[in-house]
């Protein structure tokens, strides 16, 4: 489902090279999306899901529309019975994300979120690193996105925003590298920048304080993502547990 810069650079190149996986169709509500993907005579196409035929063989969904409408894109992709994989940021809301987990949960249905930071060399480098215990216990991490071109413009004039498309990367990139377990409070917050101003994302993370660590900023465990531009900048904290 969505057939822009994802699917087309990333996701049909992949399909198309693998010996295990058949496309059966594809959907999207922009015709020439839809012929610039160029794929064999027999894939099905339609600008919408219901416009597929109700028996379409078909085991598993990759979402790629706008992040503001993967919610229902997978909703829809489950209620068809379909196994979803769907681009990041999964959904915009934690009640969505509930919701889906429940009903594929419910349909015996894998749903995961299409996180690839966590499977680039530099990051599996670090990851090993931190697993095989040689940096000792992490207890901060920081992470940075500097982007030139501004807001990532996905969903053209539907971008969700620098904080939910790039900030999803970094949040789950510390996720990946760290034991932080769940939050027990999740706020955010941004603003919006003119597209063409480069902009820096930052993502930190503070662990558990340490055996006979006076240090009050290791006093229990947060997010903070934030970004600035040159004159401005924001965040917000994401998740927090202890006494931070
Ligand atoms: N993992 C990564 O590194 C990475 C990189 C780029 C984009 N993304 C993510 O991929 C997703 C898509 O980004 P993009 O840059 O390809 O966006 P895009 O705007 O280039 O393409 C989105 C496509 O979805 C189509 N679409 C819209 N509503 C639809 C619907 N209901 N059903 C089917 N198709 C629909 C649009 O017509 C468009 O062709 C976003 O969530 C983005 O964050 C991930």
């Amino acid at each position: 489902m969505g057939t822009g810069w994802v699917a087309q650079r990333v996701h049909l190149p992949y399909i198309s090279a693998s010996s295990s996986i058949d496309l059966a169709a594809i959907v999207d509500p922009d015709p020439a999306r839809l012929r610039s993907a160029a794929v064999a005579a027999d894939v099905a196409t339609a600008p919408r899901i219901g416009g597929l035929r109700d028996d379409l063989d078909a085991d598993l969904a990759v979402v790629c529309t706008p992040p503001d409408g993967h919610a229902s894109a997978i909703a829809e992709c489950l209620a068809r019975g379909w196994h979803v994989i769907c681009e990041k940021p999964f959904v915009t809301n934690s009640h969505d994300a509930r919701t889906l987990i429940s009903t594929a949960a419910r349909r015996g249905l894998a749903l995961r979120c299409c996180q690839t930071s966590r499977f680039r060399a530099d990051v599996l480098a670090v990851a090993e690193e931190v697993s095989s215990g040689r940096l000792g216990k992490v207890r901060h991490i920081r992470l940075t996105w500097r982007r030139a071109n501004g807001v990532p413009a996905s969903g053209g004039g539907r971008s969700v925003g620098a904080l939910w498309d790039l900030g999803a990367h970094l949040v789950d990139l510390i996720w990946a590298l760290s034991d932080l377990g769940d939050p027990t409070d999740i706020a955010a917050s941004g603003m919006r920048l003119s597209p063409q101003q480069a902009l820096r994302l930052t993502a930190t993370w503070q662990g558990e304080p340490g055996e006979g660590a006076g240090d009050p900023c290791l006093a229990g465990a947060a997010v903070h993502l934030g970004f600035c531009t040159r004159d401005r900048q924001c965040g917000g904290t994401l998740g927090h547990r202890g006494s931070s």
